[in-house]
């Protein structure tokens, strides 16, 4: 039997060829529904590999927008499918599991983001896209890791800003503006995770690594970094730089496109707290696997609804991120 060959019950009654891999299933019944597949780096290697579209959260943003397909199945954490669903309304979107959540949304409700807001009369909030649908409905602007720093660029100096939902993020951009702002406590419980003494160990054991990491790290590991970036700045850099060994803060699932755009380069991934635990793997990311990839083209579900006043809410915001993530920046 091939790996992967599908073993009987798995297609829950449905005819599957003989020797089909869940993989060469998933392949035909997206043909059959007209889908379109996208996927986030830090999704299994096997997901990747099916996917349409591999990208960080501003290129699936884009691609999920311009998707001609009557599905999108998005292999990604929800508030990545909603963005989905928001721009592109005419399409289903599907996602293998709802419950792929992420830990920087949890932190953030709307009733309590909303009280914040009403804090701060005057000021401007700009929102990481990581945040519900809610959230950004309440925000002026959206913006992702790759366009954050141009489009607050764009704000008016002397304007407050405010900040949410991600505190590392926050000050990371506070440092690259030289303007503070207002923070919202929230982190990521992955990258809040990368050990700074796992790293320097690291880099006292491969002296001649580069550094690439998040900039959804904290700043300790921040100062450590060659380069700082979105998923897809931190895979250009591997790719162009003339290193030939990295050090990778951020997601391992990453790791698989970089061996595939950047082959006989080495990636050595920090491990998250005290290197036992795999707490650098996203664990809202890897519910989506290839089993309920499967059940989800099989099923038609589940399927990624938003009720239409909350939609065109949130489209405004993030309408202007796509905007202003192109706009020449100022200064
Ligand atoms: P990117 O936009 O850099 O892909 O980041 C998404 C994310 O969730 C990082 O944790
Ligand atoms: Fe959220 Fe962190 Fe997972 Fe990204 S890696 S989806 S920020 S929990």
């Amino acid at each position: 039997m091939r790996p992967g060959t599908l073993q009987q019950g798995e297609m829950g009654g449905l005819p599957a060829p003989a020797g089909a891999t869940v993989a060469d299933e998933i392949v035909r019944l997206k043909r059959e529904r007209g889908a379109i597949l996208l996927a986030h780096y830090y999704q299994d290697p096997e997901i990747q590999d099916l996917a349409d579209f591999v990208g960080d959260s501003l290129e699936l943003a884009r691609a999920a927008q311009a998707a001609q397909a009557k599905v999108i199945v998005f292999c990604g954490v929800r508030f990545m499918a909603e963005v989905a669903k928001i721009l592109n309304p005419a399409a289903e979107v599907l996602i293998p599991d709802l419950e792929a959540g992420c830990s920087l949304e949890e932190s953030c409700p709307a009733d309590a983001y909303a009280r914040w807001r009403a804090e701060h009369p005057g000021a401007f909030a700009a929102t990481y896209i990581n945040c519900s649908a809610a959230v950004k409905a309440l925000s002026d602007v959206i913006v992702t890791s790759s366009s954050a720093e141009r489009i607050l660029r764009q704000v008016p100096e002397g304007t407050p800003i405010l900040f949410a939902p991600d505190r590392h993020l926050g000050a990371y951009l506070e440092r690259r503006l030289g303007r503070t702002m207002v923070l919202w406590p929230g982190t990521c419980v992955v990258h809040e995770q990368f050990s700074e003494k796992a790293l320097v160990e690291l880099k006292v054991e491969h002296p001649r690594a580069l550094v690439a990491a998040h900039p959804e790290c904290p700043e300790a590991i921040l100062a450590q970094a060659d380069h700082v970036g979105s998923t897809t700045s931190i895979l250009r850099y591997v790719q162009e730089s003339r290193g030939e060994e990295f050090l990778i803060a951020t997601e391992p699932g990453i790791i698989h496109q970089m061996e595939r755009l950047a082959p006989g380069k080495r990636f050595i991934p920090v491990p998250g707290g005290s290197g036992e635990c795999a707490c650098n793997v996203c664990p809202y990311m890897r519910r989506n696997t290839l089993a309920n990839l499967l059940a989800c083209l099989r099923d038609g579900g589940p399927r990624l609804e938003l009720p239409e006043e909350l939609r065109v809410a949130a489209l405004k915001p993030l309408q202007r991120m796509l905007e202003m993530s192109v706009a020449t920046p100022r200064g």
